[in-house]
Parts: structure tokens; C-alpha cells; sequence
């Protein structure tokens, strides 16, 4: 159910070699499909123009959620066509109940849990924040080339009848 391709990171990060040392947020995008369900109530990047930019976002959630899932979607963009490094999904009730079992993707999650409330299982019926997220390039379980990235986080929310996606473009240099 779960799988993390790091794999086209490495070979990305092996012909590029170069060391990054940091990055900049251009955009942040939050949407929602329907507004009567759930709404970003704020979606924000401060400093956007500086490497130390913050993304903040408050979700109202008006409708219980019983099971999520997760999809990253993250491209380089570089040349003419794009390189999809990484387009992996989790079930993120599943991932939420049992952190130990998910170890690749727990230490992915580590990295922002602390700056938000998903500290706890599904059903979720409480609004969902996160505060002053930022891009912390050391973090990084895999090294990152530099250029222009693409990134999607999307959320099908109760059997996919609610999507929630965060998207957003970075510069690391
Ligand atoms: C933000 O998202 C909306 C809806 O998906 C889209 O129409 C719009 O082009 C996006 N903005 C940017 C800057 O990409
Ligand atoms: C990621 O995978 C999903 C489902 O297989 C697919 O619909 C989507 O187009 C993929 N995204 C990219 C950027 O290739
Ligand atoms: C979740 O986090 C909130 C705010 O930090 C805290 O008040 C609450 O007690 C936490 N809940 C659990 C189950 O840890
Ligand atoms: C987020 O950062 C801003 C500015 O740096 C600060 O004023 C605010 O208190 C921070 N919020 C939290 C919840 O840490």
C-alpha cells in the first residue's frame, strides 16, 4: 500500500551532482473541492522571498474524516520535459494509528509533526493546522540536486469524495 520510490532521487541527485545549500519557495497553493467541507481558512508563505520562508495553513474541517489518502507528487523540472522523482501514496489514518510500522515515511513526517496538530487517529473531527513550516534542506533523508522543483500534496479525504491538495515550486540552489 505504501511505497516511497527514492530510488529516481539517487540516480537524479548521482547525474547532478552538485551540493545544494539552500532553497527557496517561490508559491504555495492549498485548494479544496468543495468548500462546504473542508476550507483553508488561511494558506500562507512568509518570507517567500528569503530561504528561511514559512508556510502556515488552518484547515476547518466541517466533516468528520474516516480515512485519507495521501499522494506526493514531486517533479524537477529541468530541460523540456520533467522528471517525476517522486509519486508515492499512504493511507494516512493507517500511517497516523501505527507510526513504527512506516518507518521511511514516519521520518518523513517527523520532520513537520511537531509544527502541527495531527497527533492523533482517525476519525478526525477537529480543524488541522500547521505553523511556520519551513524547507530545511538538512533534514533531507536523500541528497536534493539543485533547480526548479514542482511539488503536489494531494488528500482524498472519505472514499475520494473530498480532495484536498497543497501544491507549491522551489528553487534549490
Ligand atoms: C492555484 O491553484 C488553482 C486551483 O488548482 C489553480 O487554478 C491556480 O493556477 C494555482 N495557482 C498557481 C500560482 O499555480
Ligand atoms: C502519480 O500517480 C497517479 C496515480 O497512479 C497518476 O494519476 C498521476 O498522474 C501521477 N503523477 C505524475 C506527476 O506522474
Ligand atoms: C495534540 O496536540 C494538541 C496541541 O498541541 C494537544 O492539546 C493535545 O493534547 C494533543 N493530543 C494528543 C492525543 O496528544
Ligand atoms: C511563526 O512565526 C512568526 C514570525 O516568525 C511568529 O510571530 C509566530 O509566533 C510563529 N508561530 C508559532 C505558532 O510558532
Amino acid at each position: 500500500m505504501m511505497c516511497v520510490k527514492v530510488l529516481k532521487c539517487l540516480i537524479v541527485s548521482l547525474i547532478f551532482q552538485e551540493v545544494s545549500c539552500g532553497a527557496q519557495i517561490h508559491w504555495i497553493n492549498c485548494s479544496t473541492s468543495d468548500p462546504s467541507h473542508f476550507k483553508f481558512a488561511t494558506c500562507n508563505l512568509r518570507n517567500f522571498k528569503k530561504s528561511d520562508a514559512q508556510f502556515s495553513c488552518y484547515v476547518q474541517v466541517l466533516e468528520p474524516i474516516r480515512d485519507c489518502m495521501v499522494r506526493l507528487e514531486t517533479l524537477y523540472l529541468v530541460g523540456r520535459k520533467p522528471i517525476v522523482l517522486l509519486n508515492a501514496s499512504c493511507d494516512a489514518c493507517e500511517l497516523l494509528k501505527n507510526r513504527k510500522r512506516f518507518v521511511a515515511v514516519s521520518r518523513m513526517f517527523d520532520i513537520i509533526a511537531d509544527k502541527t496538530n495531527l497527533n492523533h487517529t482517525c476519525p478526525y473531527a477537529h480543524n488541522i493546522f500547521a505553523n511556520n513550516l519551513t524547507l530545511d534542506l538538512h533534514k533531507f533523508p536523500f541528497p536534493m540536486p539543485r533547480g526548479k522543483y514542482y511539488m503536489k500534496v494531494s488528500f482524498f479525504v472519505n472514499r475520494d469524495t473530498n480532495k484536498v491538495y497543497v501544491e507549491g515550486a522551489a528553487t534549490i540552489f
